[in-house]
């Protein structure tokens, strides 16, 4: 047991529940790839693997190779993409990588050569998802450069082996994103054809984010990709009941009595308008409460009467902040307080709060707080 004021207690079971929702929208033959890069979105990259895995995920994917080198070392055998590396991997990541058997994202004939050095130095076959840009215009081989990557690749079936294409969708969580969906998804249609001329077969097309695999059956292909759903948020409106898995929990370290015009927190930016009943709780913009938030949040206290939402005042600390207890008299140092989880406060509203998204608040929570798994 921590010793720390403030906990984030993360539901297990939530997650494997929140997946088995996912995976019953899948087509049988089509495989869910469970998002666990960041800390598993601040869940903790270990604990929410496993949930997933036993709520019918059967892949695991990474941005760092550092994360799937740590999933292999907790005993986690599943197959693992990884999809984020920079030149500098070939030296350490790079082989670890490949002797571990964690499948490599791939996007750029230069990504190609450096994967290829290592498998043949190894003497051991690359796994390889071939990453093509679509339209994101971030990572991925742009439209132009796949035929070219293509006869590489089959140039190169010595040391690498093709498992997949996939892609990333920029607009699918967005209310008018359709068109582009549209079109990305025929740019990739086109370009794994492309592909499959050269290399044979793709085993496993991938695009679907949690928005997508939500929305678009038709857009699963293989496998899908899902992260925010599997941790309890939906990207969009939708009528999955999921469960929020991650509960970030306190207690009032201090209630006090102040008398009207007292001002709160630096710069006095909130003034109060008669006598108060403040509290203070032991979590600031260190833990991961977005300074941005400062004045539009709020908590829930459970105190001896009942549990009561109450607003946040003033500036948001790096450590602590100030909330109102003035409609819970009975409020007292010690008693529990909810900063966001499942139910009428959740990460959205601290999200909306902060001007952000509930994907910013989830994995911004910083390691000082201490995570607590909870099977219930
Ligand atoms: C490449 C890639 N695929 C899938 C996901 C999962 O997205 P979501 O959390 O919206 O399901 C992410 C997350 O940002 C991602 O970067």
């Amino acid at each position: 047991m921590s010793i720390m004021p403030s906990r984030a207690v993360v539901s297990t079971s939530a997650i494997t529940n929140n997946t088995r929702l996912l995976h019953d929208l899948l087509r049988e033959n089509t495989a869910l790839m469970a998002v666990v890069k960041a800390d598993a979105y601040g869940h903790g990259l270990v604990r929410a693997a496993k949930a997933a895995l036993a709520g019918g995920a059967t892949w695991l994917g990474v941005a760092h190779i550092e994360s799937a080198l740590r999933l292999r070392e907790a005993g986690i055998d599943a197959p693992v993409l990884a999809w984020l590396w920079t030149p500098d991997a070939i030296d350490e990541a790079l082989p670890r990588a490949i002797a571990a058997g964690i499948d490599l994202s791939l996007g750029s004939h230069e990504m190609l050569a450096a994967v290829q050095r290592v498998a043949r130095q190894l003497g051991k076959r690359a796994r390889v998802h071939v990453k093509l840009d679509t339209g994101m215009g971030r990572n991925g081989v742009p439209a132009d450069g796949v035929a070219r990557l293509a006869r590489m690749l089959a140039a190169a079936s010595r040391e690498v082996e093709v498992v997949g294409a996939w892609s990333h969708l920029a607009t699918a969580d967005e209310p008018d994103g359709e068109a582009v969906v549209n079109a990305q998804a025929r740019a990739f249609n086109t370009a794994c054809e492309q592909l499959s001329a050269h290399v044979g077969p793709l085993q496993l097309r991938h695009l679907a984010n949690s928005a997508a695999t939500l929305t678009r059956p038709d857009l699963h292909f293989e496998m899908v990709r899902c992260g925010l759903a599997i941790y309890g948020y939906a990207p969009l409106p939708c009528d999955l009941p999921l469960v929020p898995a991650l509960t970030l929990e306190s207690s009032l370290a201090l209630v006090k009595q102040v008398p009207a015009g007292q001002g709160v927190s630096y710069g006095h930016r909130y003034v109060c308008p008669s006598d108060s009943l403040l509290g203070i709780v032991p979590l600031g913009y260190a833990d991961g409460l977005h300074r941005a938030a400062s004045g539009k949040m709020s908590v829930i206290v459970h105190a001896r009467s009942g549990s009561v939402m109450v607003p946040q005042r003033g500036r948001i600390c790096m450590d602590q902040i100030v909330v109102d207890l003035s409609t819970v008299p009975d409020a007292a140092a010690g008693d529990r307080v909810t900063v966001f989880g499942p139910g009428e406060l959740t990460a959205k509203h601290l999200a909306a709060a902060a001007g952000t998204i509930d994907y910013e608040i989830l994995t911004s929570l910083s390691t000082r707080v201490p995570r607590v798994e909870s099977e219930a």
